[in-house]
C-alpha cells in the first residue's frame, strides 16, 4: 500500500509529466510554425513519450493500491524566438525534472518504501538520457548558429527520429 505522503507526490509529478507532454506538444507547433518539419517531429515524439511516462507512474500508483488525481495543467509557452531558445528551455525544463525524480526517490528512501524507490530507479535512469538527448541538440544547434545550411541538416536528422512504443507499457 502506498502511504499518502508519496502517493500525493506521485500525483504531482503525474502533473508534471503530462505538464512536459504539453509543452513539447507547443513547442512541435512552433516548430510548424517555422517550417521545421523534422524538430516539429522529434518533438511531437518527445511529447509521446512524456505520456508513456504518465502510464508508468499512473500504473504503479494504481497497481499499489493508491489513485490517481488529476489537477489542471498550466498553459505551456507557445512561441520562441529561435530553434536553439526552444533547446536551451528542453534542457533546463529536463533538468528540473531530473530535480524532481530525486526528490521523488529521496521520499521514498525517507519512507523506507523500497517498492517505490525501486520503481522509481527507472525514472533516474531515463533523466540521464532525456537531458543527454537534449544536449546533444542544443550543441549542434550552437555550433551551426550562424548557418542557416546546418539548421536544415539537422532538421533532417532529427525527422528521422521514430517513436518506439516502450514494451512494457500497454494502453
Ligand atoms: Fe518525463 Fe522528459 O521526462
Amino acid at each position: 500500500m502506498l502511504e499518502k505522503k508519496m502517493e500525493k507526490a506521485i500525483n504531482e509529478q503525474i502533473n508534471w509529466e503530462l505538464y512536459s507532454s504539453y509543452l513539447y506538444f507547443s513547442m512541435a507547433s512552433y516548430f510548424d510554425s517555422v517550417n521545421l518539419k523534422g524538430f516539429s517531429s522529434w518533438m511531437r515524439i518527445q511529447a509521446m513519450e512524456e505520456q508513456t511516462h504518465v502510464k508508468r507512474f499512473y500504473d504503479f500508483v494504481t497497481a499499489r493500491g493508491g489513485r490517481v488525481i488529476l489537477s489542471a495543467i498550466k498553459a505551456p509557452p507557445s512561441e520562441w524566438k529561435s530553434a536553439l531558445a526552444v533547446f536551451e528551455e528542453t534542457l533546463e525544463h529536463e533538468q528540473v525534472v531530473t530535480g524532481r525524480i530525486n526528490d521523488l526517490m529521496d521520499l521514498s528512501l525517507k519512507l523506507k518504501d523500497h517498492a517505490t524507490s525501486s520503481f522509481l530507479t527507472w525514472f533516474v535512469d531515463e533523466q540521464v538520457e532525456e537531458e543527454e538527448s537534449a544536449d546533444e541538440v542544443l550543441q549542434s544547434l550552437k555550433l551551426n548558429e550562424n548557418n542557416p545550411g546546418g539548421l536544415f541538416m539537422i532538421d533532417k536528422e532529427l525527422g528521422a527520429r521514430s517513436f518506439v512504443p516502450p514494451a512494457d507499457i500497454t494502453v
